[in-house]
């Protein structure tokens, strides 16, 4: 068993396992000691030095990320000598910085600002020439480095190390000269590159895609899920004004702890992107026409009214929730008793797996599309109408090729490409209502809305809804 150790912390008693750090136990009274280079799932450093604290009986100041506690120890983080070392600390890594603030990225959720404004808040005496050192250099496809600005906590070190598993960031030269940097030759590119702009507490490290595109402030936050794979990462998916600028982690121990992989946040393009489907349209000579949606859902029963239920194939989709697709399945039941039923999804790519997140499955809801039904689209079907959730595949367009059916309606949030969709019913992307997806463990998870759907679209719940209401 465990021995469970004593301390005072600010006067506080706490109780902690033997082994725990001064800086952990601390966090059990919700007292967070500020820092740079710690970070929970990474390895100790101990370089900053700005977590340090006073102990009773120790020589000078310590650093709590690493001194683990002692039976009696008396710990004082908010004492005048501890305010003073976090001011000299913050002091010194301040020496040399550019002060760039107004133009840096991070701006508005950087670290060091917090820590200045907390804990320092005192005009620079460094009347030397500063140390200049490499500026908007990239270090690889995904992320761009600002040396100046490096507070060296070697945090994007070690993950790369540590937890991405590839050696491609060093620490070289020495003192204020010290630089991040790649070996000759290579780049930071494996998948979770972008992991470490999260985890630089400055703007030394910011993401090619994002920087210069918005400032922090002006972003909203929803929870909501990544939809790149079956292991549906948490996000805070970050937009203004109904566009999306990024997709950051949520914490989640387990699914994707803190971490994200670089193309699963690039997939937020989707939901601006400029094929979007935001108007119901028809194909007429090989190009869409724009309907009004009244029009377009009194055509389509038109169409539909000449079949019967053994003529028609659904095609729900492991891409959309399962909110919409349960929506749709009742609606095509209800007015074909008795039709097939089938799912889609993106086809598995196994060189996309790996063991830290990435699943060679690329769909957000394969667990819950196949407990609405089990058969997959294949070559077998056989079908005169064709009613599709979600977009297809280049492997289903061979399949429709091959079927040939006499009319195709599509509820997708993309525009048919090449047009296979006679008829384009336009559905809100996950940014644009609310649903929940099935990972890869089975467990449901939830994705908010963000935002309204865009032009003229709906969740296809509420598409179902407004053609259960006419059938
Ligand atoms: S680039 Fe950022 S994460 Fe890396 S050492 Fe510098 S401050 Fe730390
Ligand atoms: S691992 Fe999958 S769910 Fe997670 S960020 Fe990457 S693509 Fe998205
Ligand atoms: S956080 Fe403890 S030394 Fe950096």
């Amino acid at each position: 068993m465990t021995k469970l150790i004593t301390l005072t912390i600010d006067g506080h008693p706490v109780e902690v396992p033997e082994g725990t750090t001064i800086f952990n136990a601390a966090k059990q009274l919700a007292l967070e000691i500020p820092h740079f280079c710690y970070h929970p799932k990474l390895s100790i450093a101990g370089n900053c030095r700005l977590c340090q604290v006073e102990v009773e009986g120790a020589r000078g100041p310590v650093i709590s990320c690493r001194e683990t506690v002692r039976e009696g120890m008396v710990v004082r983080v908010n004492s005048e000598k501890a305010k003073q070392v976090r001011k000299d600390v913050l002091e010194f890594i301040l020496i040399n910085h550019p002060l760039d603030c107004p133009i840096c990225d991070q701006s508005g959720e950087c670290k060091l600002q917090d820590q200045y404004f907390n804990h320092s808040v005192q005009p620079s005496r460094m009347h030397l020439p500063k140390v200049h050192k490499p500026k908007a250099k990239p270090i690889g496809p995904q992320v761009m480095l600002d040396d100046e600005r490096c507070v060296m906590c070697t945090r994007c070190i070690r993950f790369c190390d540590e937890i991405a598993g590839e050696h491609q960031l060093i620490m070289r030269e020495r003192g204020d000269h010290s630089t991040i940097d790649v070996f000759p030759g290579k780049q930071l590119d494996h998948p979770y590159s972008l992991c470490t702009v999260d985890i630089c507490p400055v703007g030394a490290l910011t993401s090619s895609d994002f920087r210069f595109k918005k400032r922090v402030w002006f972003l909203n936050s929803t929870p909501s899920i990544c939809t790149g794979c079956a292991t549906g990462c948490n996000i805070w998916m970050d937009h203004h004004d109904r566009i999306v600028y990024r997709y950051r982690p949520r914490d989640n121990e387990a699914v994707n702890q803190c971490w994200l992989c670089d193309p699963g946040r690039m997939t937020y393009k989707a939901i601006n992107a400029a094929t979007r489907a935001l108007f119901p349209m028809k194909l007429v000579g090989g190009a869409y026409q724009r309907l009004e949606w009244n029009d377009a859902l009194s055509q389509v029963k038109e169409v539909l009214k000449s079949y019967k239920a053994a003529d028609v194939v659904g095609v729900l989709s492991a891409q959309a929730s399962n909110e919409e697709n349960t929506a749709v399945k009742r609606f095509l039941e209800k007015t074909f008793p008795g039709l097939q039923l089938f799912w889609t999804g993106r086809e598995a790519m196994p060189e996309f797996a790996d063991k830290i997140l990435r699943d060679a499955d690329r769909n957000p809801n394969t667990h819950g599309v196949q407990a609405l039904t089990t058969k997959r689209l294949d070559a077998q079907v056989k079908a005169k109408v064709l009613i599709v959730l979600g977009e297809l595949t280049a492997q289903d367009l061979r399949l429709l090729m091959s079927i040939k059916p006499e009319v195709t309606i599509a509820l997708a949030d993309q525009l048919p490409h090449p047009e296979w969709a006679h008829y384009l019913l336009p559905r809100a992307t996950h940014a644009e209502q609310d649903g929940t997806y099935v990972n890869r463990k089975g467990m449901e998870q939830q994705a908010k809305m963000a935002f309204p759907p865009k032009g003229e679209s709906l969740s296809a719940v509420a598409i179902a809804s407004k053609l259960m209401e006419i059938f």
